[in-house]
């Protein structure tokens, strides 16, 4: 998979990439990522990419013409499966989404900034708009890095355990069980007698039940309408 990230701070995602999972993703060649920094198409040479909004009122708007020369220029290199903006208005996201995209060939995301972008650039070359929750962040940046992160997880073979990704919380619509590790005696507190039994169907079976009370616990909507 390859995903072209547009931003006007590429300094936002320096970091989030080059560890752990999406490091190894991207190691093995099953992930290609390219932060464009959006000012390479500014509108003058002082790296203006946004204006004041029509009809008044504060915070700039990302201007059309940038990011139609940008979109156009880097789709001569690809065809995307969808242009993503990164938007507080957007279709909430979650592991269905995730899922979805993690099935696609080449991705573009588009972060926001300042008071938003053109509408026209949504209406024209925005296929899909995704927020992470509803809360406003001063940009696009750190939802775009959620967003690779959630994908590019669950790109075959990036992750050791071929199986992990599916037992996440949520792959199933159900929260994921308690898990333990060592000691089996911590201050007294105790790890599970059955996680200790060797006993792997039953185990299966414990943890079935756990993720259920978590879930109706914590998240009943979760299992609500299936
Ligand atoms: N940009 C600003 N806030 C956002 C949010 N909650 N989700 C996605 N993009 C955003």
């Amino acid at each position: 998979m390859h995903i072209d990230i547009l931003t006007v701070i590429p300094e936002l995602l320096e970091s989030p990439f080059q560890h752990s999972i999406l490091k190894r993703a991207q190691e093995k060649g099953l992930l290609t990522l390219q932060v464009h920094q959006l000012r390479k198409w500014a509108v003058n040479e002082y790296g203006m990419v946004d204006d004041y909004q029509y009809g008044g009122g504060a915070g700039m708007v990302m201007m059309c013409e940038p990011l139609t020369k940008a979109i156009e220029e880097l789709s001569k290199s690809r065809l995307y499966d969808e242009i993503i903006f990164l938007t507080p208005d957007g279709e909430t996201f979650n592991q269905k989404i995730a899922n979805f995209l993690s099935l696609k060939e080449n991705l573009l995301l588009i972060c926001g900034h300042y008071k938003g972008i053109d509408e026209r650039i949504r209406e024209h070359f925005v296929t899909k708009e995704i927020s992470i929750g509803d809360y406003v962040l001063s940009g696009g940046e750190l939802p775009a890095a959620i967003i690779v992160d959630a994908i590019g997880r669950l790109l075959p073979g990036v992750l050791n355990d071929e199986t992990s990704a599916l037992t996440d919380s949520f792959q199933d619509n159900l929260l994921a069980p308690p898990v333990y590790t060592r000691p089996e005696d911590f201050r007294g507190w105790k790890v599970p007698d059955i996680l200790l039994s060797g006993n792997h169907k039953k185990i299966e079976e414990w943890r079935h039940e756990e993720a259920l009370k978590r879930t109706n616990k914590r998240r009943p909507d979760l299992t609500e309408n299936d």
